[in-house]
């Protein structure tokens, strides 16, 4: 055999295996990735649906698959940890997810940085819709919320990228990303269960400086390319390459935080490679 004819012999096996090992990452439909969390002070479990990172992507006609996967799980309560919305496609799919479970379920909301990336007017589009059905969007507040007989606090922080939509609109809230952790913090001082949603894992140090006793997050999308027991993700926004806060679950001290790996999918610069989209769900026992 020629050396150029075994040159080409061994440039078709190495894309045969390459291919052999990157087509089945390329499978992409909804995973469901259950949490268990041993929430010392509550009796009665309560289920939390956690959507993040949906970027307004389709799941099948009217969103009926995300819908249909989340009643499936029966939760108590939808915490949505920001990106719902896209800065480019069209909100069409969300407000589809959000008619198919606003009725069934209480829903909190944190705005992501591409909420913001839409710009002021097309920004305040986006919040209105959130009214118009109903959610509760939480900008540095924290609402005490019963569910099964429990009542636990549920704190909001709107995404660092705030401050790219124009200031002193009717949705912004005008104080800083860390002053906005404060005064949740102290706002919840009441000895429940507390919960943090904030759609930045990056910023995870932060959340450990307060009393929260679980964070739900979103934004780094399982980073993007994954070797499942190998690397837990390539590259993450706000944390470049190898990220540490890919997707998963994290501790430190009395502080949990639970990073969704989101939703995104068709719309992705690059394909999501063992990476499949993902609906958490996290039951507190
Ligand atoms: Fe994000």
């Amino acid at each position: 055999m020629s050396r150029k004819k075994m040159k080409w012999i061994i440039i078709l096996i190495v894309f045969i295996v390459l291919a052999a090992f990157i087509v089945p990452g390329l499978f992409n439909d909804l995973k469901i990735q259950h949490y268990s969390v041993n929430a010392v002070n509550i009796s009665n479990s309560i289920r939390i649906a956690l959507v993040t990172d949906l970027h307004s992507c389709r799941y099948g006609e009217k969103e009926q698959e995300l819908i249909e996967a989340i009643d499936e799980q029966k939760p108590d309560i939808i915490m949505m940890a920001g990106d719902i919305f896209d800065n480019v496609i069209p909100d069409d799919n969300t407000e589809y997810f959000l008619q198919g479970v606003v009725e069934k379920y209480p829903c909190y909301y944190v705005t992501g940085n591409h909420e913001y990336w839409s710009g002021s007017s097309a920004f305040s589009e986006k919040m209105a819709v959130l009214e118009k059905y109903g959610v509760k969007r939480l900008s540095g507040e924290f609402e005490a919320v019963t569910v099964n007989g429990e009542t636990i606090n549920v704190c909001g922080v709107d995404d660092p990228d705030a401050y790219m939509v124009a200031s002193k609109s009717a949705y912004q809230n005008d104080l800083s990303f860390d002053e906005q952790l404060i005064r949740v913090n102290e706002l919840s001082d009441n000895g429940n269960y507390t919960i943090l949603i904030s759609h930045r894992p990056e910023l995870f140090k932060n959340y450990t400086k307060y009393d929260f006793d679980l964070v739900l997050c979103g934004h780094a999308h399982g980073g993007q390319w994954r070797i499942p027991g190998i690397l837990n993700g390539l590259y993450a926004p706000n944390q470049g390459l190898f990220p540490k806060y890919a997707g998963g679950e994290y501790n430190d001290g009395r502080t949990k935080m639970i990073v969704s790996r989101g939703l995104a999918r068709e719309n992705t610069r690059v394909p999501r490679i063992y990476d499949r989209p993902e609906l958490v769900i996290v039951d507190l026992n």
